[in-house]
């Protein structure tokens, strides 16, 4: 019994160092094999008295089921981890690299809160719309020279279906979403919609080929533009925290206000950047939403988030934020 035990101890000792495939074969040869230490005492169990022989070889019984077991278990941790005994479980792990908002979301969602604060409501459009609701319905019919001014991606249509249908596009503007929440709702409201354009035209280092707008829409039966100076007035105070941006608004034309109004701001360096177009609602806007013109009034805006991230920001070129550069993404 002695024996068994003095046996066992010596045996899960060597079994805990062994740190190769190769040992632990050796192992079980020098243990359970034919002439093994385990085998050989199995069999000299027959010369003992039948009283111990009970006891004694039901243990060794035990021994060996266990060192077999222990040595699977062995096996297994070996192959899984073949450099285990290399590694220093001590030493301080690597950090995984944690990703963040792109700076136009963090932008996005700034300027989402400040229009629910003002209890605008906000919504959100389809990217592919329909040349009805990106142009016709937004009073630029087909050979008018304003449609000129948003160069369009056209979608190519498949089915004859679309073909016989409005043709599709990728929205030049954010504005078609004037119409739709029109076609739908019943004034009064004020609504804002943060969204994805397109325009297919030459970047410089202040137009993109893809960049984010955020249209404003106020209805009701005495909306006018005083209401519009408030707005954006309270709306620059809260974006830029209030730190003093210089903005002006100057006369400018879109075919779907009148009147109509361009707002720019002051950069440092002293020249006066677009952000933002606006102006009252054009009766035939109203109309093709059928609303009556004569009933209802309200402003439209919309503003360039990009350009709003430049000038908070500072940063000096629009292409930066699509360049996929994360020396640039990270200082975010
Ligand atoms: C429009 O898109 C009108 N839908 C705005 C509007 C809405 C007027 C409602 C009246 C009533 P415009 O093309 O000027 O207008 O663009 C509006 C703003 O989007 C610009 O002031 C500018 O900030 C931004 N923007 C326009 N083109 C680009 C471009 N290529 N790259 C980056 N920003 C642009």
């Amino acid at each position: 019994m002695q024996n068994i035990l003095k046996l066992k101890q010596e045996a899960l000792d060597r079994l805990e160092r062994i740190n190769t495939p190769n040992d632990l074969d050796a192992f079980r040869v020098a243990y359970l094999g034919r002439k093994g230490k385990i085998t050989t005492t199995l069999r000299k169990l027959k010369d003992l008295p039948l009283e111990t022989r009970r006891t004694v070889g039901s243990e060794a019984n035990q021994l060996k089921k266990d060192l077999e077991e222990a040595i699977e278990f062995k096996k297994k941790e070996l192959a899984i981890e073949p450099s285990a005994p290399g590694i220093d479980i001590t030493r301080p792990g690597k950090r995984p690299a944690v990703g963040h908002l792109h700076p136009l979301t963090k932008i996005e969602q700034e300027v989402r809160r400040i229009f629910l604060s003002m209890n605008f409501s906000v919504i959100e459009g389809p990217e592919i719309e329909t040349e009805y609701y990106n142009f016709d319905a937004l009073n630029i019919p087909h050979a008018h020279p304003a449609r000129e001014a948003w160069d369009t991606f056209w979608i190519k249509s498949g089915s004859k279906k679309q073909r016989a249908g409005s043709k599709l596009l990728l929205r030049t503007h954010t504005s078609p979403m004037q119409i739709r929440y029109m076609e739908a709702h019943e004034p009064p409201f004020q609504i804002v919609v943060p969204g994805r354009t397109f325009r297919y035209e030459a970047t410089d280092a202040t137009h993109e080929t893809n960049f984010y707008q955020l249209e404003g829409l106020m209805v009701g039966k005495d909306v006018s533009l005083a209401n519009f100076k408030f707005v954006v007035e309270k709306f620059f105070r809260e974006f830029f925290a209030g730190k003093k941006v210089n903005f002006r608004f100057v006369p400018s034309y879109y075919p779907f206000v009148e009147p109509g109004l361009d707002v720019v701001i002051k950069l440092d360096k002293g020249t006066w950047l677009e952000v933002m177009g606006a102006g009252m609602v054009h009766p035939n806007v109203f109309e093709a939403a059928h609303y009556n013109p004569r009933e209802w009034q309200g402003f439209a805006f919309g503003v360039g988030l990009n350009r709003l991230a430049m000038i908070k920001y500072k940063i000096p070129d629009i292409r930066l934020f699509m360049s996929g550069d994360l020396r640039f993404i990270n200082q975010f």
